[in-house]
């Protein structure tokens, strides 16, 4: 069982809760003006890299007509998913060998999947199995914008727990993250090397700001609850015993302070802002 992602890389809930986030109805619009996918029609779409699943979530609202199909190599987070969100058919599976007959789908989507596989086969596999003419889209995290508030900053008590940590690029590499990286003008190129044709870029830009109003209290208390989970996970990786234990309540004591300046209304307008690049091409 292949659970090497979910227990080394990024854990369940930092993926789910981020993702939940960044794929939240209200950022639709954005998505869909470059998805241009008929939102009543009784397509196949294909999620490849799912994860725990937040993407193939939000598409299962956005195309109810749809059949949705969602694969990922890590059984840990497939587990997940097929506990959490129904009507979706969750599959375990390697993109560079995708477990489908050619001419399957209609549609195929990822996100943040492209700089982790080798584009011969990232790209091949999807145009295998789309149907002649059908969509291919690339959701691509570019850099964004992240500013902590003063009450998130680690003290150096805690600083001095993670600074032993192992260096994480170097981890990264030990499981063959990143290896395929592109730059903004890399990835259309290289879409339409591998035979994609009607190559479109555009971005969606998220942003995240618990303090702003235009955000529900529940909202905003998911945005800490993120937060507060990709600390707790990362914890959990590193430490043990009685040193977990104290991280964890390191951990815990700066996001419930941030959460209680939220509900007295003391805002600190911190932001997160993610920058997604989507390309689309057709096969
Ligand atoms: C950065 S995560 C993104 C997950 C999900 N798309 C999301 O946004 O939450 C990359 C995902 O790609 C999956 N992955 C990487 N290489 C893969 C491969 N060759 N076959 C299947 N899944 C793969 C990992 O297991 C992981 O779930």
């Amino acid at each position: 069982m292949n659970t090497v992602w979910s227990e080394h890389v990024q854990g369940i809930q930092t993926l789910y809760l981020s993702r939940k986030l960044r794929f939240d109805d209200r950022f639709f619009e954005q998505y869909d003006r470059i998805f241009r996918l008929d939102r009543h029609a009784k397509m196949k779409i294909l999620e490849i890299g799912c994860g725990p699943g937040a993407l193939a979530e939000a598409l299962r609202g956005w195309y109810p007509e749809a059949e949705i199909t969602a694969v990922d190599r890590d059984a840990g987070f497939l587990v997940f998913a097929k506990e959490h969100i129904p009507g979706v058919t969750f599959t375990e599976g390697d993109v560079t060998a995708l477990p489908f007959e050619d001419g399957t789908f209609d549609a195929v989507i990822s996100n943040t999947v492209q700089e982790h596989v080798e584009p011969g086969a990232f790209w091949g596999e999807q145009k295998r199995v789309l149907k002649p003419g059908g969509v291919c889209l690339c959701l691509s995290g570019r850099r964004g914008i992240s500013c902590t508030a003063p009450c998130l900053e680690r003290t150096e008590k805690e600083a001095a727990y993670w600074n032993r940590c192992p260096d994480w690029k170097e981890e990264l590499e030990q499981y063959n993250v990143c290896r395929y990286p592109m730059t903004e003008a890399g990835i259309p190129q290289s879409m339409a090397e591998h035979g994609f044709v009607n190559v479109t870029t555009g971005y969606a830009v998220i942003d995240l700001t618990p303090d702003d109003p235009k955000y529900p209290p529940e909202t905003a208390e998911m945005m800490f609850e993120a937060m507060r989970q990709n600390d707790i996970e990362a914890a959990r990786r590193y430490f043990s015993g009685q040193e977990l234990q104290e991280v964890l309540s390191l951990v815990n004591a700066r996001f419930d302070e941030r959460a209680r300046l939220y509900r007295c209304g003391m805002k600190q307008w911190d932001t997160t802002v993610s920058v997604t690049m989507i390309l689309r091409g057709t096969a």
